[in-house]
């Protein structure tokens, strides 16, 4: 292992088909009034909304509604619920969604008391609260982001341009999380698989970087192995409970900061990804898939040792007879296959990247000195044209 680190993760997790029961328990620890963070309305049509509405009136919660987070969410909608949370006292935020809901709970939480341009001071400056924060409480509709365990916080601002990550301490991550995987049952298909890539993409990013040999990437590995195996049985079939059992436990892992313990990190795909999503609204997940091929041919020369271990521990890519760059190369047709298999946009134009628009992309695009190569700018632009 190298360097120096704190690991410190305060979340409380209730997982299992029996989550939701532990949700009035919980309120009980917060005062009377609770926002209710929600998106577009699939909680309304799955029934979660009602399940957790009567969790809060037993537990005699004055309700806040706050519906209407988008996908992607936008600085603007935060401003709208940090005037909610002032007007109204608020005591917890109770976010239900996905990755977006959660993330803009957290943004609100930060922001409602900050005395001053809050886009500025936490996305553009990442520094930290110097205000009142709101606790946030969450439950868990959509597998992906890992936001139900981290202090992640990624939010749009169109008009400054920029779609940018906050990553808050252990003081905003959710106080608690339900994870029932049977609340992901719903999610559409496209939505489905666009969240197991962001899974392996957090995994890959984190992966992919040093030279030390380290605890964490075999922990890594094992998350990744079970991801590729569970989600080969849940493309196929999304209401096998046991595939998404594991999917939404591996997901939790994969971001919630274990993996980043002794490593560096890389988060470049993540950074194009996000670039992606600014100009097209496209799903992050989706983002991640269609630029990650290009990047990590390109990359993977820099990184060989790395690579070449990805190939034989994770895909079972056989080494004997072969050079290194050409198991490295399996490897990455292993992936190839797999994204394939379970059906993940590999081609941005799909997304609505044009000739056109990669110029704003990349200018979007924040280059990371980290990871096993720093890209040019033309480097970007070269993976953003091959990702079409
Ligand atoms: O809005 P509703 O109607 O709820 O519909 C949502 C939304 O349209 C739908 N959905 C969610 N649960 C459902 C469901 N539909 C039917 N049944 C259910 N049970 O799914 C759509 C996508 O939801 P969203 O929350 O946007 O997806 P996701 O969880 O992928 O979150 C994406 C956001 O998280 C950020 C992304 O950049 C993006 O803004 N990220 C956050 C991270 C973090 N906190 O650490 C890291 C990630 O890398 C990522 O950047
Ligand atoms: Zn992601």
């Amino acid at each position: 292992m190298e360097g120096n680190f704190i690991y410190h993760n305060p979340t409380k997790l209730y997982f299992g088909e029996e989550a939701m029961s532990h949700l009035g328990k919980e309120l009980k620890n917060y005062g009377p009034t609770v926002m209710l963070s929600y998106g577009g309305g699939s909680i309304k049509r799955n029934g979660i909304y009602d399940a957790v509405v009567a969790a809060l009136k037993e537990a005699g919660k004055n309700i806040v509604e706050n519906p209407g987070v988008m996908p992607n969410p936008t600085y603007e909608k935060v401003l709208e619920g940090c005037r909610l949370v002032r007007e109204n006292g608020v005591d917890l935020i109770l976010a239900v969604g996905g990755g977006s809901t959660i993330d803009y709970a957290k943004a609100v939480s930060a922001s409602a008391y900050y005395d001053g341009d809050a886009w500025d001071h936490y996305w553009v400056h990442q520094e930290n609260p110097v205000c009142q924060t709101v606790p946030v409480g969450s439950v868990l509709t959509m597998v992906g982001t890992g936001s139900e365990m981290n202090g992640g916080s990624v939010i749009t601002n169109r008009k400054a341009g920029f779609k940018l990550g906050k990553v808050f301490g252990p003081g905003l991550y959710p106080k608690f999380t339900i994870l029932n995987p049977r609340f992901t049952m719903t999610v559409p298909h496209y939505q489905m698989v666009a969240g197991f890539f962001d899974i392996m993409s957090h995994l890959m990013e984190q992966y992919f970087a040093g030279h030390a040999d380290c605890t964490t990437d075999y922990l890594n590995e094992g998350l990744m192995r079970s991801l590729i195996h569970s989600t080969r049985i849940a493309a196929k079939n999304p209401q096998d409970y046991e595939a998404r059992a594991n999917i939404m436990w591996t997901a939790t892992w994969a971001l919630n900061t274990l993996l980043k313990c002794g490593k560096g990190g890389d988060w470049e795909v993540h950074q194009i990804g996000h670039a992606i999503g600014l100009v097209t609204d496209a799903t992050h997940g989706m983002t991640l898939a269609s630029v990650s091929l290009p990047y990590y041919r390109l990359v993977m020369h820099d990184g060989l040792h790395q690579f070449v271990r990805f190939a034989v521990n994770v895909w079972g890519v056989r080494p004997d007879g072969k050079t290194d760059e050409q198991v490295a190369t399996e490897g990455l047709e292993c992936l190839e296959a797999w994204m394939k298999e379970i059906g993940v946009v590999t081609h941005s134009r799909e997304l609505g990247v044009t000739d056109q628009n990669i110029p704003a992309i990349a200018d979007a695009a924040l280059i990371l000195p980290v990871g096993y190569r720093t890209l040019t700018r033309d480097e970007v632009v070269d993976i953003l044209h091959q990702s079409m």
